[in-house]
Parts: C-alpha cells; sequence; structure tokens
C-alpha cells in the first residue's frame, strides 16, 4: 500500500471510530431504575420551571405554542403532567420532548418525584 493511502486509510477509520462513539453515547438512555432514589424534594419552584425553562419553552411558551401546550405556568404543567401525556413523552425514546432527544436520567428522575410527591408548588 502507498504510504498516502495507508494515511488515509487510517484517517477515515479513526473518523468512523469518532463518529460511531458519539452517535453511540447518544443512543444509549440512560434509565431512571438506574440511579439511586432521589432524597431531595423536587418543587415546581425551582426545580420542574428551570426543567421547563431550560428545555421546553423555545416552543411550548410565548403567542404560539407548539401543540397549543403552555409550559410557562404551574397549573399548566401540573395539568399536562397530571392528565396528559407529558411524563411519557419526556421518557419515549422513539418520540421524545424535547424532539432533539430524552434529558438526563437525573432530570427525568426529578420530574416522576414531582409527580410521586403529588406536584408541590414551592
Ligand atoms: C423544538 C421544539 C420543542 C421543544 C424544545 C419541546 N417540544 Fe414538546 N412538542 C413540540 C411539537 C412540535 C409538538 C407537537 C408534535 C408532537 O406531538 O410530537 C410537541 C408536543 C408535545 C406534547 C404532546 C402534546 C399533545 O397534546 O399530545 C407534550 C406533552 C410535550 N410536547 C411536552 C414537552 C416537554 C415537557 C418539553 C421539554 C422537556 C418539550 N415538549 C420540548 C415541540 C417541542
Amino acid at each position: 500500500m502507498k504510504r498516502s493511502n495507508f494515511i488515509k486509510s487510517t484517517l477515515l477509520f479513526l473518523t468512523c471510530i469518532a463518529l460511531w462513539s458519539c452517535s453511540h453515547a447518544d443512543i444509549i438512555q440512560e434509565s431512571t431504575d438506574d440511579l439511586p432514589p432521589l432524597q431531595t424534594d423536587v418543587k415546581y419552584n425551582p426545580e420542574v420551571q428551570n426543567i421547563m425553562f431550560n428545555n421546553c419553552i423555545t416552543c411550548h411558551g410565548g403567542p404560539s405554542p407548539s401543540a397549543g401546550l403552555d409550559l410557562t405556568t404551574y397549573q399548566n404543567v401540573r395539568a399536562s403532567a397530571e392528565s396528559s401525556n407529558m411524563i411519557q413523552r419526556m421518557n419515549d425514546i422513539a418520540n421524545p420532548m424535547p424532539p432533539s432527544g430524552v434529558l438526563s436520567a437525573q432530570i427525568r428522575q426529578q420530574m416522576d418525584k414531582w409527580v410521586a410527591d403529588g406536584f408541590p408548588e414551592n
């Protein structure tokens, strides 16, 4: 093999490894089951509100929120978590919210705890 071809092949190989490891890391979805139980309280203010503001309200806020779903208030976030598919969508690998991919297991565990504790506001 010519030396330049060898270098090209090596670079191609390394690029493949690099791409594979990135996409591979994105595909592995941590399960909340792998985490130790959460000991701290999770309240709307500040934890859940921060999760919504950091991950959701760019689409689910403003004058015409996606799917008609506004996630900027306690009442709305609670209603969506309580009687809609919000928690399910946040854990749905095939159809996640946010659409860019499910959030970390830590964040999803916080949402689960908030629901289990009865949606404390403050
Ligand atoms: C990039 C924009 C975007 C972001 C960010 C986003 N969403 Fe959505 N969301 C959408 C769109 C568009 C739809 C409607 C299409 C669909 O259901 O996939 C939707 C639908 C939903 C639905 C279903 C509503 C229904 O009536 O079925 C829920 C629940 C939801 N989003 C929750 C969230 C939550 C919670 C977050 C943050 C953790 C979030 N979304 C982040 C764009 C977004």
